[in-house]
This record gives C-alpha cells, structure tokens and sequence, in this order.
C-alpha cells in the first residue's frame, strides 16, 4: 500500500474540484468512488434494473468494468468501454444515484476495487466513506464540510454552466435529501472518522482549501 490521502464530505464541498488539483499537484492517483457509484446508477437505468432487484443487480454488477483513464487535464470514466464521463453527471443521476450508492451489494463490489487502486500507487480518494470503510489506515484523512445553502449555491451554479435547467429551491432541496440519505444509511454512512481532520470550506475560495490539505498531507510526509 502507498501514501493514501481520504478526502470524505458531503455533495456540493468542492470535494471533486479540490482533489484532481492536489492528485495533480503531488502526483497521486485519483481515485473517484462517487463516479463508481454513478456508473451503477447509469447501467441499472438503461437496463431498467430497480434496486429492489438483488438477482438482476448481482448479475449486472458482475459484468461492469469501470476504468478511469487520464486524458490531458480530464480524468475520464469508461464503463464496459465506453466514456460516460458526462453521462454521469446529469441531474437525473443525481437525483437516484443515492437509491443504489445505499445498496450492499453494489458497495460489496466497489469498495474492493478501490482498494486495488490504491495497492500500488500513492493515491487520493475522495467519496463518503474512503476515510472511514475504504482505507481505515489511510496516512490523511480530510473531512471536507461546507453549509446546506452554499452547498445547494455551488452545485446549482454548475448546473447553470452545464445548461441544465433548473431552480436553486430544487437544487436545495436535493442537496437536503441526499445528505439525509447518505448520513442515515445503514451501510457505510457519511460521517467523519475520527482520526480525520475537519476543514470547513464554507468561506474558503477553492485555492485555500487546497492549500489548506497539501498543508496537511506535507506536515505528515516531513
Ligand atoms: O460524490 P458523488 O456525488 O459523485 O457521489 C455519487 C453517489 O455515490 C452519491 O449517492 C454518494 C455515493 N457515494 C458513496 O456512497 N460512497 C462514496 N465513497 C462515494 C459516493
């Protein structure tokens, strides 16, 4: 196992933004365990499989193959060899990932994976439960929080530049289940370990949380 930095947080703490600056930054692997979970949602949806349906679940995430593949600046997602780096982003994922990223048998899968990544190289991951579940040993561990209406303001923000339409009340609310989701599920909730640091990025620009967390990851290397 490398050097391994945890970055776990709600959705809409810039988490995704701040971690491909510092794996680019320091050199680490990326690796992005929501994009796993988003890739579950998007097969189940396109072969119509609700999450209900253990038997065709199992079967279905038995034959995915999710790879990450470096492209200049972009850190794509291929599922069964094909980019859907966009295709999970869309507001229709966001409103059901939650729905499967809560399943068992989909964390089963996942969660051995991400540790696969991490066996060989130095590695950021970033997620809800990488601190916590995935890598317990991790040598950082960073949670990443930020107020419900800043939150609901930065992702409602994106979606405007991506040309999705939508309300900033709906974005809100949204934001507010699925914190309510993630928090209370029964496997592997969002919470912050306890060996991890709090960084509170509410009133910070992007810049200053990532230096604020290369500050912390080079205080460990010394
Ligand atoms: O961070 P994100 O919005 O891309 O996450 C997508 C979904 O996956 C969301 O439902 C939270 C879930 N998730 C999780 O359960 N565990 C992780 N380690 C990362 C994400």
């Amino acid at each position: 196992m490398g050097f391994v930095v945890a970055i776990d947080g709600p959705a809409g703490t810039g988490k995704g933004t701040v971690t491909k600056i510092i794996a680019e930054d320091l050199g680490l692997v990326y690796i992005d365990t929501g994009a796993m979970y988003r890739c579950v949602a998007l097969e189940a949806m396109r072969k119509n499989i609700e999450p209900e349906n253990s038997r065709e679940m199992l079967e279905m995430l038995d034959n995915m193959q999710i790879d990450f593949k470096k492209n200049g600046e972009i850190q794509e997602v291929w599922l069964n060899g094909e980019n859907v780096t966009t295709q999970i982003r869309t507001r229709e994922i966001d409103v059901t990932v939650d729905r499967y990223s809560a399943l068992k048998c989909a964390r089963d899968k996942m969660t051995p994976l991400q540790r696969k990544m991490g066996e060989n190289s130095n590695v950021v991951g970033e997620g809800r439960d990488v601190g916590t579940v995935v890598f317990p040993d991790a040598d950082v561990k960073i949670y990443l929080d930020c107020s419900l209406e800043e939150r609901a303001n930065r992702r409602y923000k994106q979606y405007l530049e991506k040309g999705i339409e939508t309300t900033y009340e709906a974005v809100l609310e949204n934001i507010k289940q699925r914190y309510k989701a993630e928090t209370e599920r029964e496997i592997a909730p969002l919470r912050q370990a306890e060996d991890a640091i709090l960084v509170d990025s509410t009133k910070m620009t992007i810049e200053e949380v990532v230096a604020e967390i290369e500050r912390v990851i080079k205080e460990k290397i010394k």
